[in-house]
């Protein structure tokens, strides 16, 4: 718990973490199974289950505008508030929208959608795909119930969030600080 902080993990519980450093778990797998498990985190495949954001409902990112103009207007304007419309008549396909659009809810185990239904298909990669579920958060706004980037460490945390979509498969020269530059929101 004392690396596993606020700053530098996202809603990280002990019971959330425990089950993925089941040292016995490899003892009853096939090597064809091990080495497929170790190819899906070479490539960026592998689920990240430590990644999830809080448990919720995400409102979308009309909702934010009242009170994140400029944010919003940065947003608007960058190629993720377009992703779904850079689909073309891919959009209907879930295996190209679960990067290229807003969850309906996050939180659980970071597992794929796995149908167009528990995507915002409006809204392109919006807000709350980086922040996380904003419905407690629009109520009442405070700090801590929202995934504040701001303050976390780059490289533990907005890395992972990242290339959870900026896999080497469609991001091959992927570089931290180079995209984060190109964001509409200054360091
Ligand atoms: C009703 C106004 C309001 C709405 C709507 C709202 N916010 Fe906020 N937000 C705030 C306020 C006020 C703060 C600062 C809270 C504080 O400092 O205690 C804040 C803080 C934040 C922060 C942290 C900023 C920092 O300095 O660390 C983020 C990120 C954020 N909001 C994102 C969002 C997102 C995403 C949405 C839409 C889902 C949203 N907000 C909707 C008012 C709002
Ligand atoms: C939910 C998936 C997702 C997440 C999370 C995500 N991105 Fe993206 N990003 C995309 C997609 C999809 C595109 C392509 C949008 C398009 O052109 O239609 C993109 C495009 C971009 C672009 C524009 C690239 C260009 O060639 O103009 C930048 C810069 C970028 N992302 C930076 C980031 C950074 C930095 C983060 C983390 C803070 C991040 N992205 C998180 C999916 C995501
Ligand atoms: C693992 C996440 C992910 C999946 C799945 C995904 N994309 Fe993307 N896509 C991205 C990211 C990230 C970018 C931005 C890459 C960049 O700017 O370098 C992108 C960019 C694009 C672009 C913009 C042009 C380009 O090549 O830069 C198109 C078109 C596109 N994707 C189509 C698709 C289609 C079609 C599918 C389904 C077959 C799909 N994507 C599935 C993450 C994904
Ligand atoms: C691609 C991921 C991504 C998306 C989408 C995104 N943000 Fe952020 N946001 C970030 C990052 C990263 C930071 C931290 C700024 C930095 O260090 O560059 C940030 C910072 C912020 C802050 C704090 C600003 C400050 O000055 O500290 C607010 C507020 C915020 N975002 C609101 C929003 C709102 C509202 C939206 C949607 C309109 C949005 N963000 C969309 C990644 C994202």
């Amino acid at each position: 718990m004392g690396c596993h902080d606020a700053k530098h993990s996202i809603a990280f519980t002990a019971a959330k973490g425990m089950p993925h450093i089941d040292h016995y778990e490899a003892v009853g797998m096939e090597t064809a199974e091990l080495r497929a498990r170790l190819e899906a985190m070479d490539q960026g495949k592998k689920e990240r289950p430590l990644l999830a954001f809080p448990e919720g409902e995400t409102v979308g990112s009309a909702s934010c505008r009242s009170c994140h103009k400029s944010e919003h207007k940065g947003w608007n304007k960058h190629p993720h508030a377009k992703a779904m419309e850079t689909l073309g008549a891919d959009a209907g396909r879930v295996e190209c929208a679960s990067c290229h659009a807003t969850a309906k809810r996050y939180g659980g185990m970071g597992a794929a959608p796995a149908s167009l239904d528990e995507l915002r298909l409006d809204e392109g990669v919006g807000c709350e795909a980086c922040h996380g579920p904003g419905g407690a958060h629009v109520q009442a706004p405070t700090k801590d119930n929202i995934v504040h980037l701001g303050e976390s460490c780059p490289v533990c945390v907005l890395e992972g969030i990242c290339t959870s979509c900026h896999t080497p498969e469609w991001d091959p020269t992927w570089d931290l600080d180079r995209r984060l530059d190109a964001l509409p929101y200054g360091p």
